[in-house]
């Protein structure tokens, strides 16, 4: 799991101006408190009280601020003490006092979180997606929670090998004599990297889908996926030149074996919102087949070395996949997670905010990353 990038905490429309309570979410391994303040803005911060640990979420919103449900701190969305009832009305509220808050964006309908202390200039993007409001396209979102490592989701949409055998929508189970995977040629960018690639597909089940994409019987599919920071990935599917349908999917770390999935699905054909439910449907039936060959993969968290799995040219995308994580552990974004599980219920620790670049001073301490030197091994790299 990675400190500084942003990820989606919740649709826009859960966090609503008005309610008594924040709403708590878990990312990364640890909770926050979102509400929406009376301007229309959504704020996050640490959901652990610099007092004494209460869950900040589980307390009332008073105004635009946060009132803990154990003795009252109240904390503002710049994660400042505002009010300490227990020192007295006048009394000077000590510095230390402060929680951690973060930056939010709201874009596609999602609530977008930066855990993370980078000042605003050297932040990673949000994935820019133009289509999503090109009156031409249709977007639907579905959401769904694996128990799984977010990374073994993002290579498994990068792997072209496994729809054959996977989703037998697809693919032919590889009773094709001839069946292989084409060679692809990679393309990185500055945030992932990806490819493009044709595979065979059978027709499609849905008389008026195969009619729209202008299928008739087995044919090829123009296939694009690729990766954007460690946790979201771009899938473009192009059934024919002018049906096309992309998909986005946003991984949420709950934590480190636990991944809430938010995926934009968009199409520019069939936009009738008549058709969201056969979209919707197949889509979780095909995302349904992907969890059943993930979950059970071993071990749970992806291996720190590639040679632990024995790679082939169809795998070259996902070793790709670990340079980059590589590079962001080496930049210091990594979060030691075997560290986080062994102090798990003896130290409270908190994503280290962008004001932690200014203020001194904190009660709880920032989450332990991995240290660029003694990160990964040289090794990272597999044969593919
Ligand atoms: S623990 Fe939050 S006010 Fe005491
Ligand atoms: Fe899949």
């Amino acid at each position: 799991m990675y400190i500084n990038f942003w990820y989606v905490a919740a649709r826009s429309g859960e966090i609503t101006f008005g309610a008594e309570r924040p709403v708590k979410v878990q990312i990364l391994g640890h909770h926050f408190a979102l509400w929406r303040d009376r301007s229309g803005k959504v704020c996050c911060i640490s959901d652990t009280c610099s007092h004494r640990g209460g869950a900040l979420a589980d307390g009332r919103i008073r105004g635009d601020c946060v009132e803990c449900p154990y003795h009252g701190w109240t904390f503002d969305a710049e994660g400042q003490c505002v009010r300490l009832p227990s020192l007295g009305r006048d009394a000077k509220i000590p510095d230390r006092t402060h929680v951690d808050a973060y930056p939010v964006q709201e874009r596609y309908g999602l609530v977008h979180v930066f855990l993370g202390d980078l000042p605003e200039a050297e932040r990673p993007p949000v994935i820019d997606i133009p289509e999503y409001s090109d009156p031409a396209w249709r977007f639907i979102t579905l959401e769904m929670t694996w128990n799984i490592d977010y990374k073994r989701s993002v290579e498994n949409t990068m792997d072209p090998g496994h729809n054959e055998f996977t989703h037998p929508t697809h693919g032919f189970l590889g009773v094709k004599p001839d069946y292989h995977v084409r060679d692809f040629d990679l393309t990185d960018q500055v945030w992932g990297t990806g490819f493009f690639i044709r595979m065979d597909a059978p027709t499609l089940a849905q008389r008026d889908m195969n009619a729209a994409a202008g299928r008739s019987g087995d044919k090829w599919i123009e296939n694009g996926v690729g990766n954007f920071g460690p946790h979201c990935t771009w899938t473009y599917i192009h059934p024919s030149d002018q049906a096309q349908m992309h998909g986005f999917a946003f991984h949420t770390p709950v934590d480190e074996v636990t991944d809430h999935i938010y995926v934009l699905f968009g199409r520019n054909f069939l936009g009738d919102p008549k058709y969201d439910q056969t979209f919707e449907q197949r889509a979780l039936y095909v995302a349904e087949q992907d969890r059943y060959v993930l979950e059970p993969l071993r071990p749970k968290l992806t291996p720190p070395q590639n040679n632990r799995e024995f790679f082939v040219p169809a795998d070259k995308c996902i070793a790709r996949y670990r340079d980059y994580c590589q590079q962001w552990e080496q930049r210091g974004w990594r979060i030691d997670v075997a560290r986080l599980r062994a102090d798990r219920d003896t130290v409270a620790y908190a994503i280290p905010s962008p004001a932690r670049r200014q203020k001194k001073g904190w009660v709880l301490p920032a989450v332990p990353l991995l240290q660029p030197a003694a990160a990964g091994t040289a090794a990272r790299s597999g044969k593919a």
